[in-house]
């Protein structure tokens, strides 16, 4: 067992005193890094990336060399877990994630099952290839889909604008979704607490599309199951609490409801002002976010002051990792990326006396 060298990310989450406020960014390996670009050229494709040890701890680490960042996190994707469930996944070039054989008809989801965990094998073992190669540089953030999102994908067969299929079955054949999402459930927890006996030190759970869903659908058909896969979990590794972190993009009108779902934290999307959120749930979670991730495309100044102002609406005290409030943008200057994290370094020292 090695010695964490920067625990600040850890210690944000669970409200510990902080000498400043710490920073990771969704997506920070990506295609806005030219590196990883010529990573995922030597790799073939993204999945193969995904599926090499040796060159997906090499992405992972491309974002900590270039940038202080207090974290690092796996680098893979949600849909592995429908992949592993034989539902074949496949990225169509400028056309994003796709499924030749999506979950649509009630005997597609008769024959779903949970996946037997060692298809996922290459998953685990690239988060102990990461832990050795981190040695205690920063904390190692694990992550999975909710269950909604990944039936999103699953039902769909790719990405939509609509979510016209799924909500059909949603309104239809409930019972339908609902044996997808139980399955769905099952899976992410046993990948998850796979991970954390890999190594993981936290892990996230990404809900992208649960902002899609009417507030008594967010309620029965994503929060109840992120509250059983979090009731799930191994809380404890290497004798240090494994925070979880739930992350609802436009989930910021129902803080309250997911503020006892047993996250330590909630993730924000940009739309809404952490101070309020602060306000309304900082007593139960931290908060993670919640900058715009086109505000990367502004000038550095405008880049300072709106990390100045997000960390003025937040306010004194521990309880805030600070992070782009959704993915970073494949077009972003990276070395705008470096006067953001430099920034919520510097001007938050104050907020920590
Ligand atoms: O944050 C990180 O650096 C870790 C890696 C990570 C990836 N995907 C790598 C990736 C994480 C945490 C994800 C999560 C993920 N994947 C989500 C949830 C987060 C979110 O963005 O809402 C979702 C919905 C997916 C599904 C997915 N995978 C999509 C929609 C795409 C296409 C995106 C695009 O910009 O075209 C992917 C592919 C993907 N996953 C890439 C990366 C770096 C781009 C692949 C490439 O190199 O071409």
């Amino acid at each position: 067992m090695t010695v964490l060298h920067n625990d600040t990310f850890l210690r944000a989450l669970l409200k510990q005193p902080v000498d400043y406020t710490p920073i990771w960014m969704m997506r920070q390996a990506g295609r806005y890094l030219s590196e990883y670009k010529a990573t995922r050229v030597r790799a073939g494709s993204f999945l193969e990336l995904c599926k090499n040890t040796e060159l997906a701890t090499e992405v992972t680490i491309q974002p900590l060399d270039r940038f202080a960042l207090d974290a690092a996190i796996l680098f893979s994707d949600i849909l592995t877990v429908p992949d592993a469930m034989g539902l074949g996944l496949y990225f169509a070039e400028g056309e994003g994630p796709k499924f030749t054989r999506p979950v649509q008809s009630e005997a597609d989801v008769a024959a779903l099952a949970v996946p037997d965990m060692d298809k996922l094998r290459y998953v685990f073992d690239a988060v102990a290839s990461i832990r050795r190669a981190l040695n205690g540089r920063v904390p190692l953030i694990g992550f999975s889909g909710s269950p909604f999102t990944l039936a999103c994908y699953m039902v769909e067969g790719g990405g939509s604008k609509e979510f016209r299929t799924i909500k059909s079955m949603l309104y239809a054949r409930p019972d339908l979704l609902h044996r997808i999402l139980e399955i769905n459930a099952a899976a992410v927890t046993a990948y998850l607490n796979e991970q954390i006996a890999a190594g993981a030190q936290a892990v996230q759970i990404f809900d992208s599309w649960g902002g899609v869903l009417s507030d008594a659908a967010f309620e029965e058909f994503s929060l109840r199951y992120l509250t059983q896969i979090i009731n799930g979990l191994q809380r404890e590794a290497e004798g240090q609490r494994v925070p979880v972190i739930v992350f609802v993009k436009g989930g910021g009108l129902w803080l309250e409801k997911m503020s006892t779902c047993g996250a330590d934290a909630l993730g924000l999307d940009w739309t809404c002002n952490i101070g309020a959120a602060r306000q309304r749930v900082g007593a139960q979670v931290a908060l993670q976010g919640n900058f715009d991730p086109m505000a990367l495309f502004g000038t550095p100044d405008a880049i300072e002051a709106e990390v100045a102002r997000i960390l003025a609406a937040y306010g004194s005290g521990s309880g805030h990792v600070f992070n782009l409030g959704h993915g970073i943008n494949q077009f972003t200057n990276p070395e705008h990326a470096k006067v953001l994290v430099d920034a919520v370094h510097r001007l938050s020292r104050p907020y920590h006396p």
